[in-house]
């Protein structure tokens, strides 16, 4: 199975000719680009892969804010990042991330969702993490097959902007990743790691060949750095 490459572009560029650049030095490139909405519709004229970084479960109604999933596919999306650890914090539950998954996949879209442990979590050791990631896998799968969902796996301590400073390690990650195949019944389940990849570090995560891509925020705005990512994949 071929190493996946998602660019999560979270808030990012303030400017619609500033994403235009960044479109433009991706164009032709094996990855899958999820920009801010407004975005989408130039995203299209591009031929890299295309997401969205969230998906309603409605269809259409008074859901202020809200994108459902026709309106993304109409772009060309065909992936949707789902259950980011920044919208949990936002109050984003498992009930909802189930709703959208579930949606999602009705519609045709490939959920990437993501699941990671906090940092209090991280520090109470394997078995705390593998109850807490466990959780969310079976609250947010619940009624789907888990055959046709990407994971990312993203311990949120270790998310560049997470202030920690620290990062997992290729060892760690791989080992959670096998906990999720296994937890998922899917021993080839795609499962991505997420987590301050850079253009130094891609390379050992990407070698190991459990671990099925890579979920890249921050250095996914420097097109020197993620080509480099992609080069690695
Ligand atoms: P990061 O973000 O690569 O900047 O750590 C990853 C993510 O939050 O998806």
């Amino acid at each position: 199975m071929p190493k996946l490459v998602v660019a999560n572009w979270k808030e990012h560029p303030e400017s619609i000719e500033e994403a235009r650049a960044l479109f433009s030095a991706l164009k032709g490139l094996p990855c899958i680009v999820c920009p801010p909405f407004p975005f989408l519709e130039e995203a299209s004229n591009y031929d890299f892969g295309h997401g969205a970084q969230d998906v309603s479960w409605e269809d259409e109604g008074p859901h202020t804010g809200e994108v459902s999933a026709g309106m993304l596919k109409a772009f060309g999306v065909t992936h949707v990042i789902v259950g980011h650890s920044e919208r949990r914090a936002l109050g984003e539950t498992d009930a909802i991330i189930n709703k959208k998954i579930l949606k999602a996949l009705r519609e045709g879209l490939i959920p990437i969702l993501c699941v990671g442990e906090p940092e209090a979590i991280h520090e109470k050791g394997t078995a705390a993490v593998e109850v807490y990631v466990g959780d969310e896998l079976k609250e947010d799968l619940k009624g789907a097959d888990p055959t046709k969902v990407i994971i990312a796996y993203e311990p949120i301590w270790a998310i560049s902007t997470s202030g920690t400073g620290k990062t997992d390690t290729p060892a760690d990650a791989a080992d959670m990743i096998d906990f999720i195949k296994a937890t998922l019944g899917v021993p080839d389940a795609q499962v991505l790691y997420g987590g301050s990849v850079s253009a130094e570090n891609a390379e050992s995560f990407l070698r190991v060949p459990t671990i099925g891509g890579v979920l890249v925020g921050g250095a996914s705005l420097h097109p020197v750095e993620f080509k480099k990512i992609i080069t690695y994949a």
